[in-house]
């Protein structure tokens, strides 16, 4: 095996190990959360910056749509200001265990 076989094998294993450890863990997310509950969680609630602005349900999502969409806030694709902000300051880990958290079918989703 030459060097550069040896190079793709160990990137080849690290993405395998990133896939793992973004696996999300719900109970994580419940330290999380607290950020995100001051407008994802009032039913109904609108924002009032940039504009008067409703703020979408995350309950019942889907957890890959979750991380997607806050990945988008985080590279500039999703452009709402405060959702990139919190975005920015969210590591991968964080994003998989809210988005396992919000996927979760729950009474009452908030
Ligand atoms: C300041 C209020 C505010 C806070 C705090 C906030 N969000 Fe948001 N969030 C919004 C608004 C408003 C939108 C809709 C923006 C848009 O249309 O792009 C949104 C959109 C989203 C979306 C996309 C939903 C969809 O249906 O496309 C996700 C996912 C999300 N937020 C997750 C979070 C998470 C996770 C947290 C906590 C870490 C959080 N938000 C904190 C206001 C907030």
């Amino acid at each position: 095996m030459n060097a550069h076989m040896l190079g793709m094998a160990a990137c080849m294993l690290m993405t395998a190990g990133s896939a793992v450890a973004q696996q999300g863990d719900p109970s994580a997310a419940l330290d999380k959360r607290s950020i995100c509950i001051g407008c994802h969680g009032i039913p109904g609630y609108r924002t009032a910056y940039p504009a008067v602005y409703p703020v979408p349900k995350l309950g019942g999502q889907h957890a890959a749509y979750i991380v997607r969409a806050l990945q988008a806030y985080r590279g500039g694709e999703r452009n709402h200001p405060s959702m990139r902000a919190i975005a920015q300051s969210l590591t991968d880990q964080d994003m998989a265990d809210l988005a396992a958290y919000y996927a979760m079918p729950r009474e009452g989703a908030k």
